[in-house]
């Protein structure tokens, strides 16, 4: 009898031994190290971005720290601010984590022993979490770059913040084919869900697109065009397979700190760079930012200026470029004829008459009976630039193929090619000077 017994017991004490084994290798976040924060308390002091409130929370690394904001009551986003107080310059959100998921008051960020991060909302639903529950985190940490990890212990990134941009691309900070490829605006500075207004990191480009409810698809208004196709760094053969933003000191010069994006591509296989901008500081806190009227710019935190600490560096759809604010969709609105960044006309049937925000086409009825195409010369919409339109078609083609679809609001024709397009949208359209280009509204019969 006490043989069995025997064997028992040592077999008990193996499993035991194994199992104490096993849970001293399986990494657990040691419990000093975990929290929970509640979104409770008063409201800080100071002017941020989208005059927002805001509950700030411990992890900082200057100029970093991740808060509780919310524009409109009790629908809060967590999310990584950017500029101390010192600065005494507006502080920016850089990154956030649950963009058209609100969290009200108390909800909670827990960093548990199993190392997931959560944030879940006072009634315990879950909001956003890491999804990293026993995956060897060993720790979270805030780092000076902007990036919040949970690390394992060997240093390695489980899970980062990085990973998971919306509108924002810090210094440092990828998109990547197969991974987050694109940039989406937000709605408006009150209302943080998601825009109509995406940059996506294509195979051969980048590109930016305007969605509407209109319209069935995205339409294309801006393209990096030549960018990765000069020299030998081309993607003619081979595709995009990520893109960093970097800030690069001009080490000949000696004064100036470009930033630049860092790309790879498939075939050859190769990395390369493109300086985008610069600037006479060191630029390491800098981001690319979609904004909420479509454009992209860079922007620059200088925290040795107190008061102006920001400086806007490079605008995309810039005025005082050739591409002009004329190419951003929503630039006059509902309808507006522009020139040279400048809303200057409001087409109607009856001619040009003054821009103004009321400026609007109306399609009241979808009968072909009920309304006719008023003509305009020398106009283009802002989906003309970088998109062929169908070519070889008559314009009488182009124009039944609106009039059969009801939410056609017109059509633009250039006679040299045949090319035709259909607008679901008209909002911007662009003076070209070139008689050949016409564009054909609808507009209701009297
Ligand atoms: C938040 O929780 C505290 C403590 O449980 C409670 O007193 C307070 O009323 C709650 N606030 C809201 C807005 O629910
Ligand atoms: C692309 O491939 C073609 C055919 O193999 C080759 O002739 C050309 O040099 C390649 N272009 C680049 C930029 O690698
Ligand atoms: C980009 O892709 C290259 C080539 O696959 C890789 O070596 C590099 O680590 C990637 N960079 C990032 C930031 O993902
Ligand atoms: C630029 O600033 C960053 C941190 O803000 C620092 O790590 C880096 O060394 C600086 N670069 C140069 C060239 O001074
Ligand atoms: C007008 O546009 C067409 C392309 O649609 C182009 O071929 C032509 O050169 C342009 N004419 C002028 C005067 O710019």
């Amino acid at each position: 009898m006490a043989y069995p017994k025997s064997i028992y017991a040592s077999s008990l004490l193996l499993l035991l031994t194994f199992q104490v084994l096993s849970t001293i290798s399986e990494a657990v976040v040691p419990a000093s190290d975990t929290f929970t924060y509640i979104n409770e308390g008063d409201f800080g002091d100071y002017v941020v971005e989208y005059d927002a409130d805001y509950r700030t929370l411990h992890p900082f690394s200057n100029p970093f720290q991740l808060c509780f904001y919310n524009t409109t009551p009790n629908t809060f986003t967590l999310a990584l601010r950017m500029g101390t107080v010192r600065s005494e310059s507006l502080m920016r959100w850089v990154w956030e984590a649950n963009r058209g998921n609100p969290v009200r008051e108390n909800a909670t960020l827990t960093f548990g022993t199993d190392g997931n991060l959560i944030l879940a909302d006072s009634d315990g639903r879950i909001a956003w979490q890491t999804n990293t529950a026993n995956k060897g985190v060993v720790g979270f940490q805030l780092l000076p770059t902007g990036n919040m990890v949970l690390h394992d212990g060997k240093g390695n990134f489980i899970w980062q913040s990085f990973d998971s941009p919306t509108d924002t691309l810090l210094v440092g900070q990828s998109l990547r084919a197969g991974g987050v490829s694109k940039l989406v605006s937000r709605a408006s500075a009150a209302n943080n869900i998601d825009g109509p207004y995406s940059l996506i990191m294509e195979p051969k480009q980048l590109a930016m697109y305007y969605k509407s409810a209109n319209s069935p698809r995205p339409m294309l208004y801006w393209t990096s065009v030549e960018w990765f196709n000069v020299d030998v760094a081309t993607v003619t053969n081979g595709s995009l397979i990520n893109l960093t933003l970097t800030s690069v000191p001009d080490t000949d010069e000696g004064f100036l700190y470009y930033l630049t994006f860092l790309y790879y591509i498939t075939n050859p296989p190769s990395g390369w760079n493109r300086n985008m901008a610069y600037s006479r500081y060191n630029n390491t806190l800098s981001y690319l930012r979609l904004g909420i009227d479509g454009n992209l710019r860079f922007y620059t935190y200088n925290s040795n200026v107190q008061g102006v600490a920001w400086e806007l560096v490079y605008t995309f759809l810039d005025r005082n470029s050739i591409e002009g604010e004329c190419q951003l969709p929503e630039r006059c609105g509902k309808l507006g004829l522009c020139e040279n960044s400048e809303c200057v006309a409001c087409p109607t049937p009856n001619g040009l008459s003054g821009w103004s925000k009321d400026c609007e086409a109306k399609v009241t009825s979808c009968k072909a009976s009920d309304f006719a195409y008023y003509k305009l010369e020398g106009v283009d919409h802002f989906m003309i630039k970088y998109t062929r339109g169908d070519g070889g078609r008559k314009q009488s083609d182009c124009e039944s193929k609106c009039t059969k679809d009801c939410k056609c609001m017109g059509y633009f024709y250039h006679t040299q090619g045949s090319r035709c397009w259909i607008a679901y949208d008209l909002k911007t359209l662009t003076r070209v000077g070139n008689s050949t280009h016409l564009a054909y509204i609808k507009a209701p019969k009297k």
